[in-house]
């Protein structure tokens, strides 16, 4: 077993911890529960940070990392951009940085491909600002060195490959769902052909199918947890993982990965193909949604889904 977290390389040459605290704490709203988390992650050894604009918490994070006297330059942090600033990037990232009380983010994602109007409506893809227009402004921050890197979020291949015939620098992450139940095998392989990192959320799957008995097995034979497992199972397919948690034992164990066997690795692999588990985990794929996530159907993000976020079985 071990404790050392391993690393990725960005396309730009920056190092980045494969595994991260995630700090999307199921409310929007900035808390004394986020400042702790942070806390807690910083001196347990972790060193890279996820949070976003929309989850309304980054004056705590930057107050963690303030409290916690850990150099900024050892902490790999990251951020996002909403929807509703898809038309105002830089004052954005400005807002943000200010809210974080940092100079640079390492990491400046746009969140969701779509752009939203104040009132929350989703603009169809070809009205401005349009994802091109918005990717060239990321890419100005990133050529002023207040984004170190930058990147998108729940970006398909079909969404990807939109941006990039007008982009002049490729996405450094793209930050997806993935994990068994979710592999997104030919996305994952689409951005590493494209030098593209994938960053997995809700990696754990948000711990709904631990107690599958084939995950079970696996971390009952090596003596860890199942989140350690799903969490192994992330970095060996070459993708960072940001796991949220408050305890302090969840906390220690999830940055403790395992070698997992070929065996192992494959039991992993065909878990989504059990009947009714090949599906994302997240609440935002409501059946009361009709198919569509934040405004835009899952034809238009390029998401092989129907309604509650389902795979289907082809
Ligand atoms: N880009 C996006 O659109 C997007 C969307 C969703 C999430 N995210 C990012 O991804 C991060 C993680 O995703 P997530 O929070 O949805 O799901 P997750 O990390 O898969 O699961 C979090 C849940 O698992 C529990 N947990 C964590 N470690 C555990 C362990 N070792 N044993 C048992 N339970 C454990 C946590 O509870 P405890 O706190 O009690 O440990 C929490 O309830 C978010 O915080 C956010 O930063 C990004």
């Amino acid at each position: 077993m071990t404790s050392i977290v391993p690393t990725f390389k960005l396309s730009t040459g920056a190092v980045i911890p494969a595994i991260g605290v995630g700090c999307w704490m199921g409310v929007v709203g900035e808390s004394q529960r986020v400042v702790d988390m942070v806390k807690s992650a910083l001196r347990i050894g972790y060193r890279h940070i996820d949070t976003a604009s929309n989850y309304g918490n980054e004056e705590s994070v930057g107050q963690a990392i303030r409290e916690s006297m850990i150099p900024r330059e050892e902490i790999f942090l990251t951020t996002k951009l909403t929807g509703e600033d898809h038309g105002h990037v830089e004052e954005a990232l400005n807002c943000s940085m200010r809210k974080l009380g940092v100079q640079y983010v390492d990491l400046f994602l746009v969140h969701w491909p779509q752009a939203l109007l104040d009132n929350g409506e989703a603009l169809p893809p070809d009205q401005s600002p349009t994802i091109q227009e918005t990717w060239r402004d990321m890419e100005k921050l990133f050529n002023s060195g207040k984004a170190r890197a930058i990147g998108v979020s729940n970006f398909s291949i079909k969404t990807l490959t939109k941006l990039l015939e007008h982009a002049s620098v490729v996405p450094m992450v793209n930050q997806v769902e993935t994990h068994p139940c979710l592999p997104q095998v030919k996305l994952i392989e689409y951005c590493h052909a494209n030098k593209i990192l994938v960053t997995a959320y809700s990696p754990i799957g948000k711990h709904k199918y631990a107690t599958d008995p084939a995950i079970m097995e696996i971390a009952r034979s090596k003596r860890v947890t199942e989140a350690q497992i799903l969490l192994s199972w992330a970095v060996a397919r070459g993708t960072a993982a940001i796991p949220k948690s408050e305890k302090i034992e969840h906390l220690e164990r999830n940055i403790t990965l395992v070698q997992l066997t070929p065996e192992d690795k494959h039991a992993l692999n065909m878990l989504h193909e059990k009947p009714g588990m090949h599906r994302s985990v997240c609440g935002f794929h409501s059946p009361a949604l009709g198919g569509s996530c934040f405004g835009w159907t899952y034809d238009l993000l390029g998401w092989d889904m129907i309604e509650g976020g389902i795979v289907p079985t082809k």
